[in-house]
C-alpha cells in the first residue's frame, strides 16, 4: 500500500499511542534514572559536557525581567539578505532540478561561480571540479576535512579563543587537541586598542608541535577577537607547518568583513598553498546562516578526501540554495555587494562602539568579523549579587553576563568559554557582542548599556 489514510481506527489508536507517551514509561525512557538500559545511554561524545554557554546565555535571557532582550549575543544576522540573493533563492525553488539531490562535490554553477569568485584573489585560475567542494556550511565542511585526515591519536593545533564547534569535530574521529592561547594586548584593561595586539607567542606555538601533530586550524578574520592576522603572522605560521608537513585549515567566514588588508595563508606561496585547506561560508557572505551553504578551497590532493567524506557524511548539500549562493557570486560585482559589506559592518562597529567610548569602558577596536570584544574590568559586580550555582561556578565573565541580561537586559558571550579552563582567566574580564544586527537593536543596546554607569568603578 503506498498511501496512509487516517482510518478512525488508526485515529484511535494514534490519539491513544500519543496520550500514552505521558506515562510513567515515556518519562523514564527520557530520564536518566538508573532503571535506564545501559545500552539506550548515549555516546560519550555528545554526553556529559557541561552546560554549554548557548543554553546558559538563553536560559538567563528567558529567566530575565528584563524583556525582550536586547540580543547581541549568537552571530546571527538581525537583517535579511540584499534582494537580489532573496530573489534568486526564490526562483530556485520553482526548479525542479533545484529540488533534487545536487552533485555530491555541489551544483556546477555554484562551483564555477567560486572559482570565478576566488582565482584573482588565488592569482591564478581554479579548477572548480578538483579544487573545490560545497558543504552544508562551513561547519560540516570542517567536520569533513578533520574525517577526511585525523586518525584516532593525531594531534590537531587549536589556538584559544576557538570557535566552539571545532572541539567535538576534532574529538569525533579521535583526535587529541593541542591549545596554543592567544594573549590579549598587557593594557586590554585600561585603553582601546585594536584587535590585532592580540598576539601568538610563536615559540610556544614551535613547541607544540610533535611528531604527532596532523593539522593546524586558523580562524582570521577572528571570532571572537576580531583579529585579522598579519602577513608577517601567518608567514611564521606556515613556516611551522610548510617545515613539519601540517595540514593548515584556515577557517575564512568572514572573509568579505576587514577592516585592515587581509591575507588568506594559501595564497603567500606554493609550498603554503600545497598543504592548505581554506574554508568559506555563504551563511556569513550573504548574510544567511540558516542556509548552510559553505565551501572549501585546496589542492586536489587535500580536496578529494573532504569531498569523500562530505559524501558520506550527508552526501550533497541543500540545492535551490546552492543555486541561490552561485547567483548571489555571479551578481555580486554587478551590485557593488562586497564593498556595501564592508561598508555597512563599519557603520555599525562605529555606531554601536560609540557606547563603550561614552562609558571609558575599553575595547579592541575590531579588524574584521563582525564581533566586538569589551573589557569589563572596571565594571565593579555587587558583592552579594544572587548568581545561580552553574553561573557561580564559572570565571567572572559568565558573571558579567549573566548580571548583563538580568539587570539590563542585554545578552553577550562569555569567551572563557572558547578556552581551555586552564587558560580561562585570559578572558574573564570581556563580553563578546555581535554588531550583526539592524541598527534600532544597536541604539536599544547602547541605551541600556548606559545603566552600566552606575557600576563603574574608577
Ligand atoms: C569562526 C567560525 N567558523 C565557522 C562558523 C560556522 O559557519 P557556518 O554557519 O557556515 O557553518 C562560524 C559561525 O559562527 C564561525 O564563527
Amino acid at each position: 500500500m503506498n498511501s496512509f489514510r487516517l482510518t478512525p481506527l488508526l485515529r484511535r489508536q494514534l490519539i491513544h499511542n500519543t496520550t500514552s507517551y505521558k506515562t510513567p514509561a515515556r518519562r523514564l525512557f527520557h530520564s536518566t534514572s538508573p532503571i535506564m538500559s545501559e545500552k539506550l545511554k548515549p555516546a560519550a561524545r555528545v554526553s556529559g559536557r557541561r552546560q554549554d554557554v548557548w543554553s546558559i546565555i538563553n536560559e538567563a535571557a528567558a529567566a530575565s525581567p528584563r524583556q525582550p532582550i536586547v540580543n547581541m549575543g549568537q552571530g546571527f544576522f538581525g537583517y535579511n539578505p540584499p534582494d537580489f540573493i532573496l530573489a534568486a533563492a526564490k526562483s530556485a525553488l520553482d526548479r525542479v532540478e533545484c529540488n533534487q539531490y545536487s552533485p555530491t562535490k555541489g551544483r556546477p554553477r555554484l562551483l564555477k561561480a567560486l572559482a570565478d569568485a576566488y582565482s584573482p584573489l588565488w592569482g591564478r585560475q581554479l579548477d572548480p571540479n578538483s579544487e573545490i567542494t560545497v558543504t552544508t556550511g562551513a561547519n560540516e565542511g570542517m567536520l569533513s576535512a578533520f574525517m577526511a585526515f585525523i586518525e584516532p591519536g593525531d594531534e590537531v593545533i587549536v589556538f584559544e579563543p576557538f570557535f566552539d564547534q571545532y572541539i567535538s569535530n576534532i574529538e569525533m574521529p579521535g583526535g587529541k587537541i593541542v591549545y596554543v592561547p592567544m594573549h590579549p594586548p598587557a593594557e586590554g584593561a585600561i585603553k582601546t586598542l585594536s584587535a590585532g595586539e592580540w598576539s601568538i607567542d610563536f615559540d610556544e606555538l614551535a613547541r607544540a608541535v610533535t611528531p604527532k601533530t596532523k593539522m593546524l586550524v586558523l580562524n582570521t578574520p577572528h571570532n571572537p577577537v576580531g583579529k585579522v592576522f598579519s602577513r608577517q603572522e601567518l608567514e611564521k605560521i606556515a613556516a611551522i607547518c610548510v617545515k613539519h608537513q601540517i595540514i593548515i585549515l584556515s577557517d575564512e567566514v568572514y572573509d568579505r568583513l576587514f577592516y585592515t588588508p587581509f591575507t588568506r595563508i594559501a595564497t603567500l606561496r606554493k609550498e603554503v598553498e600545497r598543504i592548505t585547506l581554506t574554508v568559506g561560508s555563504a551563511g556569513k557572505n550573504f548574510y544567511a546562516t540558516g542556509w548552510r551553504v559553505g565551501w572549501l578551497i585546496g589542492p586536489p590532493h587535500l580536496i578529494q578526501y573532504v569531498s569523500a567524506a562530505h559524501t558520506r557524511i550527508c552526501y550533497s548539500s541543500v540545492s535551490p540554495l546552492q543555486e541561490a549562493c552561485a547567483i548571489a557570486f555571479e551578481q555580486a560585482s554587478a551590485h557593488n555587494f562586497w564593498q556595501v559589506c564592508i561598508h555597512d559592518m563599519t557603520q555599525k562597529m562605529t555606531r554601536f562602539n560609540a557606547i563603550w567610548d561614552e562609558l571609558g569602558i575599553p575595547y579592541s577596536q575590531p579588524e574584521g568579523g563582525y564581533f566586538v570584544m569589551a573589557n569589563f574590568h572596571k565594571v565593579q559586580l555587587p558583592q552579594d549579587y544572587p548568581f545561580p550555582p552553574h553561573v557561580a561556578e564559572r570565571p567572572r565573565d559568565f558573571k558579567l553576563a549573566w548580571f548583563l541580561i538580568q539587570e539590563l537586559g542585554v545578552a553577550a558571550i562569555p569567551p572563557s568559554e572558547f578556552y581551555t579552563d586552564a587558560n580561562a582567566h585570559i578572558v574573564e574580564d570581556y563580553l563578546r557582542f555581535a554588531v550583526c544586527k539592524p541598527d534600532e537593536v544597536l541604539e536599544d543596546a547602547k541605551e541600556r548599556l548606559r545603566g552600566l554607569k552606575k557600576y563603574l568603578k574608577e
